[in-house]
């Protein structure tokens, strides 16, 4: 635990002109990798719901599931910094349970800080998670928790107004002591403003290159999210083909009897054997 990524290193990085890298994860194999190989940022997104919950919106994860998950990824994390994502109920229902729920991700699940979406008291519950003495990481964007208050699923901050709109919330939270931000689906000049603007690392997910950082869904980028693949997403690898095949052809060794083989099966002595085939209790048919 001493040794993961601190908030001052994050901070660091955005000083010393360093990108920084988000990830998420769900459980202990996939917090592993991400660890091993050197990802900056671990975070239990609420992304839990659609990708491996198989639910429609994110808004349907709760608190004890995402605590629940993030315990898993606490246990393969040992060098990066690990945030976990505050499920809308735990905060946008009744704010005044923000800090409990907020505290939860801390004390049971390990997380250094806990993630926010904007939502129209997103700057109190940020200062009263911040008095509890927990890092808040602000979302803003494209919020998917409150995406029927933003016309769908779609780039924000198109037109001047609402990019002033988005430019003010970003400024706010930093204000607020946010210590760093999540720019979600917007334009890429929006998010090289805010960038150039906040002391704070904006870590992008579709708002370009100019960011402090960049986030993706693992699953996203390993190509096994069934769910649609918004423009900002990079298949690094389909893996989808690769783990079909593997179970096809386990299926196939296991209806043909050649899974397991000797090598996958255990022996015993063959004195062993003897004594209990004299004692008459060997299979029917055994040798
Ligand atoms: O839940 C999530 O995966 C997220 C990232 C996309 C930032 O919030």
């Amino acid at each position: 635990m001493s040794q993961r990524m601190t908030i001052d290193q994050i901070l660091d990085k955005k000083r010393r002109d360093q990108k920084i890298t988000m990830l998420t994860a769900y459980d202990y194999p996939l917090a592993r990798l991400l660890d091993e190989a050197g990802v900056d940022i671990v975070l239990v997104g609420d992304s839990l719901a659609n990708v491996v919950l198989g639910l429609e919106t994110t808004r349907e994860v709760g608190i004890n599931e995402m605590i629940h998950h993030a315990k898993a990824v606490n246990r393969g994390v040992k060098k990066a910094m690990l945030v976990g994502d505050m499920p809308f109920s735990a905060y946008q229902i009744h704010p005044q349970e923000a800090v409990k729920n907020a505290r939860r991700f801390v004390e049971e699940a390990g997380c250094q800080a806990v993630k926010l979406e904007w939502f129209d008291q997103c700057l109190d519950v940020t200062r009263d998670i911040l008095r509890a003495g927990i890092p808040v990481m602000g979302h803003v964007g494209l919020t998917p928790q409150t995406v029927d208050q933003l016309d769908g699923f779609k780039v924000q901050g198109k037109d001047a107004r609402s990019a002033r709109e988005l430019i003010q919330h970003a400024r706010d939270l930093e204000k607020a002591g946010c210590f760093s931000l999540v720019l979600e689906c917007i334009p890429d000049r929006i998010a090289q403003t805010i960038t150039q603007e906040l002391s704070i690392p904006t870590i992008g997910i579709g708002a370009g290159v100019h960011c402090d950082g960049q986030v993706l869904v693992t699953y996203d980028l390993l190509g096994l999210s069934e769910r649609f693949h918004p423009k900002f997403v990079k298949e690094y690898v389909d893996l989808k083909p690769v783990i079909l095949q593997a179970i096809q052809q386990y299926k196939k060794e296991v209806l043909q009897s050649e899974f397991p083989d000797g090598a996958h099966s255990f022996t015993m002595k063959k004195e062993e054997w003897e004594k209990l085939k004299q004692r008459g209790h060997t299979p029917q048919g055994g040798v």
